[in-house]
């Protein structure tokens, strides 16, 4: 039997009481790591470690808000002290807000996902990162989304942040160079998980409309894979990579390859949309 990808790795997840994170924390557990839950709600969090306890014994639930110092602290120094040591990271856990740029919330908006989603990344990692100093080892994974690459009009406030994560993991990657800690950052097309669920249909760019929602799960597999081959960057699947390059070529290119989406030609094509939206399915 070949062996598991993450035998006896102390990893944290964050956000692993729902959706990606909870998809991720299973399938690390299945790999052979001892999994810690992080995430606000401890009663979500006892029963993602239900589940895994159904075939694995090594799960802790470390509750904390990411958008707390205090917490996120008394969290890691409470990991720290059960197994010394911490070997991969997975900064997850995140909100999302959809509509305008100009809309009466959004300052207000981009202020709570800066707190959760940026800051939130930056706040586990100033955590963790001694311990993975003092090991000379360790993996640190960010989320961000294909929207750090390229924004959808109604999704300013968010892919701001999104690209915020991108330039902070950029940054931390070249600071770490040589130390043993590895980084990474993951971008994931449109996913289907409870965060869909709590967005009106009318706030959705217009795109996202002819978009099929990847499985959570799907997600979960990319980023155990692209963290054991050390990958810098983790696209999710593999479609939104031709947006990235026309983006990088040129925003109106960017542009172009935004309204394509939008065709049916083009979602047959690329298999971007298989005749279900993110409206027909929220878990
Ligand atoms: N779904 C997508 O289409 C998609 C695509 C690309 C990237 N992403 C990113 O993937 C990540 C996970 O999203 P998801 O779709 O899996 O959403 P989800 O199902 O809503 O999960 C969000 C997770 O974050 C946790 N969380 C929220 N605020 C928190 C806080 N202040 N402190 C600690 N934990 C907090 C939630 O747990 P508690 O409520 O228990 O705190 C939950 O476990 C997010 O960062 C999101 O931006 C999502």
């Amino acid at each position: 039997m070949s062996k598991k990808r993450f035998q006896n790795q102390v990893v944290v997840v964050t956000g692993a009481s729902s959706g990606i994170g909870r998809a991720a924390a299973l399938a690390f557990a299945r790999e052979g790591a001892t999994t810690v839950l992080l995430s606000r709600s401890r009663e979500k969090l006892e029963k993602v470690a239900e589940e895994i306890g159904a075939f694995s014994e090594g799960v802790f639930v470390a509750p904390a808000d990411v958008s707390s110092k205090q917490e996120v602290d008394a969290a890691i120094a409470n990991v720290l002290a059960k197994f010394g040591r911490i070997d991969v990271l997975f900064n997850n856990a995140g909100k999302s807000e959809v509509g305008p740029t100009d809309a009466p919330w959004f300052i207000e908006g981009v202020q709570e996902m800066f707190d959760v989603d940026f800051l939130g990344t930056v706040r586990v990692t100033q955590a963790v990162l001694p311990a993975m100093r003092r090991q000379r080892a360790g993996r640190i994974l960010n989320m961000s989304s294909v929207v750090g690459r390229k924004a959808f009009a109604r999704f300013g406030g968010y892919s701001s942040i999104m690209h915020a994560i991108v330039g902070y993991t950029d940054a931390l990657r070249q600071e770490l160079k040589g130390t043993g800690i590895e980084v990474s950052i993951i971008h994931p097309a449109l996913t289907q998980t409870p965060l869909l669920a709590s967005v009106r249909p009318e706030d959705m760019p217009p795109p996202f409309r002819r978009l099929s929602p990847i499985p959570a799960g799907q997600v979960a597999e990319a980023a155990l894979k692209g963290l054991s081959k050390n990958r810098p960057r983790i696209v999710v699947p593999w479609q939104p990579k031709l947006l990235m390059l026309a983006q990088a070529i040129s925003p109106r290119l960017g542009d172009l390859v935004v309204t394509l989406l939008q065709t049916r030609m083009f979602s047959w094509v690329f298999r971007t949309f298989r005749g279900r939206t993110y409206q027909h399915s929220s878990s």
